[in-house]
């Protein structure tokens, strides 16, 4: 049965700390949490709290991320993107003294990636935002929700919303994402969405009595037991 709980708040910094004060809530119950942890500008309040605490608390704890774009670039070469690795070690992984796990190694066996973040019968927590078409990490419209981790193409609203622009010279046009399979089998999952324009799919995909299906991936969740969802909009 799904038991999603809405938390609305008035500003995307009380969203933010919310979510750190959750995660380190579980991370006092559990010291060795696997947390699986997004990009985007809606985690960014989030952050900024988690940086505030104790590094000691996290020194057991597993941390993966959701998603990363593919191919990575050549080392050393100018990209007008930033990946997803420098975006988590500047936002929280340089600043905390955990297991840390990347994805580019696993770009050939994305499998195993699955199997780490799974290896106790699913990840503690996975943290989400939502992509405008309703994707949660990189699952785009299409994805069912037995997928596994893999390279996927990113969809053309995908690319414009993130890069401005489909197709462009130097951005790409895949990503390797943690699998619905693997999102859908956290103790607990995270959503946040922040600004008035991620309303409509928050309703669409979360509050509407329309059936979880393949074109819409964040309805999924409505599956899930124990999903937290805090918004900066009343819902
Ligand atoms: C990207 C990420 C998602 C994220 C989404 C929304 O596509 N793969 O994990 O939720 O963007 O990002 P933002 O928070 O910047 O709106």
């Amino acid at each position: 049965m799904s038991l999603i709980s809405f938390n609305p708040f008035s500003h995307a910094d009380d969203v933010g700390k919310e979510a750190a004060r959750l995660i380190l809530e579980g991370l006092e119950q559990k010291p060795s949490s696997t947390i699986v942890f997004p990009t985007g500008k809606t985690p960014i309040p989030m952050y900024a709290a988690l940086r505030q605490s104790e590094p000691s608390r996290w020194t057991h704890a597993r941390l993966f991320h959701l998603d990363e774009y593919y191919p990575a670039p050549k080392p050393g070469a100018p990209i007008p993107y930033e990946t997803f690795e420098t975006y988590l070690r500047r936002e929280l992984w340089d600043h905390v003294p955990a297991n840390q796990y990347w994805m580019e190694p696993y770009f050939n066996h994305p499998a195993k990636y699955d199997e780490l973040v799974c290896a106790e019968s699913g990840p503690d927590w996975v943290i989400l935002g939502i992509g405008g078409n309703g994707h949660i990490a990189f699952n785009e419209p299409g994805s069912p929700p037995d997928s596994d981790t893999r390279i996927i193409p990113l969809s053309p609203q995908t690319q414009q919303d993130n890069f401005g622009g489909v197709h462009l010279p130097g951005y790409p046009t895949h990503a390797m994402t943690l699998g619905l399979a693997s999102i859908l089998k956290a103790k607990r999952i995270l959503l946040m969405a922040t600004g008035d324009k991620k309303r409509s799919i928050v309703e669409r995909a979360l509050l509407s009595s329309e059936p979880p299906h393949i074109d819409l991936p964040a309805s999924w969740l409505k599956t899930h037991p124990h999903v937290t969802i805090l918004t900066d909009f009343p819902l």
